[in-house]
């Protein structure tokens, strides 16, 4: 652990549980580090039967309130439908009760079922629009998208915060794999982010060695050795849109030089627990007719084509199709072949990598900012704040 003051600082001392904010989805983590007594567990499961019903209410009336040509889309109503069913199971748990373990461990149940039903949610959603438009403009979709996915983050991450705790508090089968002693639910109090960024370009050069023959090197700077706490997935989903995107530019771009990730702790006071990281390449930057559209879902070049949600012109999906780089696979075929997960392995082409990366860097008060040098290179400056430290 190097220089980020005390990490946990945060999680570990309870908060007043208030509905609005980010405090209240850290707040099921306020209840100590695990193993969790029982009345705690308790009571972070009664914490989430409480305020779940009211987020995904929320996304029920927001769903509800789209014209109605867009709910009655098969994937819009898909969705909606599944919001009702969650909804439902949930409020079956009635108010008061959640007073014993057997109770808490069928709610465990439900919240792991909910949170397998809505894995798929933004590119289903996403290809609702899509086909939604000549009814939608883009920035309307962007704009339902994106709020769609900062709410959803929150109440993904409160069901997973009580699961995560459930796993680490009571004993489970050798077959069930727990949360190491460095997690509190869903947070690693230790994250070491050189790690994420080792483990993500192994696999971005995967996809990079099936698609193209080739993948490019990545040099990891700065200071390696930085920990901080936060929500290994949420990094990792980050850092492999940055380093596909990073990855694809550098081959398509001929460049034998390789990506560098560098590593920083953040600017600010030597207990902020903050971290930087910057991932350059140099594979041509970001055409400047195009910069304005990196933050818009389904804005992609991929096959040299551009296609965005509701492009008055539908025709620029075809040309995504007619690429042909894809052997005959529309994006609507793609829409489908990644909705089994959002970590799609293919190396472009949905157009969400940018604006999700954001939103997520966003959830606990980071950034994420793009710098381009056309016709040299790309820098990505993601910027991290410690979750559970002041300030979330
Ligand atoms: N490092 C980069 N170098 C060059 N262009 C980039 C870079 N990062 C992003 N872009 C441009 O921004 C567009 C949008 O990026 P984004 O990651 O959102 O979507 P995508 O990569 O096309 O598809 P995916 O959903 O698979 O990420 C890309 O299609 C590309 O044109
Ligand atoms: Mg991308």
């Amino acid at each position: 652990m190097v220089g980020l003051g005390v990490p946990w600082r945060g999680i570990l001392h309870p908060r007043p549980v208030e509905l609005k904010g980010l405090d209240s989805l850290v707040s099921p983590s306020s209840f100590g580090r695990p193993p969790l007594t029982t009345q705690s567990l308790l009571t972070s499961a009664r914490f989430t039967r409480e305020y779940l019903p009211v987020r995904l209410s929320r996304r029920i009336r927001a769903l509800r309130n789209l014209p109605y040509i867009i709910v009655s889309n098969p994937n819009i109503s898909t969705i909606y439908n599944n919001y009702i069913d969650s909804l439902t199971a949930i409020l079956a748990f009635p108010a008061g009760s959640l007073t014993n373990l057997t109770e808490e461990s069928k709610f465990t149940e439900l919240l792991t079922e909910i949170v397998k039903t809505h894995s798929n949610t933004i590119p289903i959603l996403a290809k609702g629009f899509l086909e939604c438009r000549g009814y939608v403009t883009p920035e309307e979709a962007t704009k339902f998208l994106d709020h769609h996915l900062r709410a959803r983050i929150g109440t993904r991450l409160m069901a997973e915060q009580h699961i995560g705790l459930h796993l680490a508090s009571v004993p489970q089968p050798p077959t069930v794999s727990v949360p190491g002693k460095s997690y509190i639910g869903t947070v690693d109090t230790e994250l070491r982010p050189a790690e994420i960024i080792e483990s993500c370009a192994s696999f971005v050069g995967d996809i990079c060695e099936l698609r193209y023959g080739t993948r490019p090197k990545l040099t990891i700077d700065g200071n390696p050795d930085i920990t901080f706490p936060y929500i290994p997935v949420h990094l990792e989903y980050i850092i492999t849109e940055l380093l596909k995107n990073a990855f694809r530019a550098t081959i398509e771009a001929n460049s034998p030089v390789p990506v560098i990730a560098t590593i920083a702790a953040a600017p600010g006071p030597p207990d902020a627990g903050g971290i930087t990281i910057r991932i350059r390449d140099q594979g041509g930057g970001i055409a400047p007719d195009d910069l304005c559209h990196i933050w818009s879902y389904s804005f992609s070049t991929f096959n040299g084509s551009r296609s965005s949600i509701g492009s008055g012109n539908s025709g620029r999906l075809e040309d995504v199709d007619d690429g042909g780089a894809d052997g005959g696979v529309d994006v609507m075929g793609r829409f489908t072949e990644s909705a089994g997960a959002l970590e799609t392995s293919s190396i472009a082409g949905l157009g969400y990598g940018l604006p999700m990366s954001r939103a997520y860097a966003q959830y606990f008060g980071g950034s994420l900012k793009v710098q381009s040098a056309y016709e040299w290179g790309t820098d990505v400056y993601l910027r991290l704040k410690g979750v559970g430290l002041d300030g979330v």
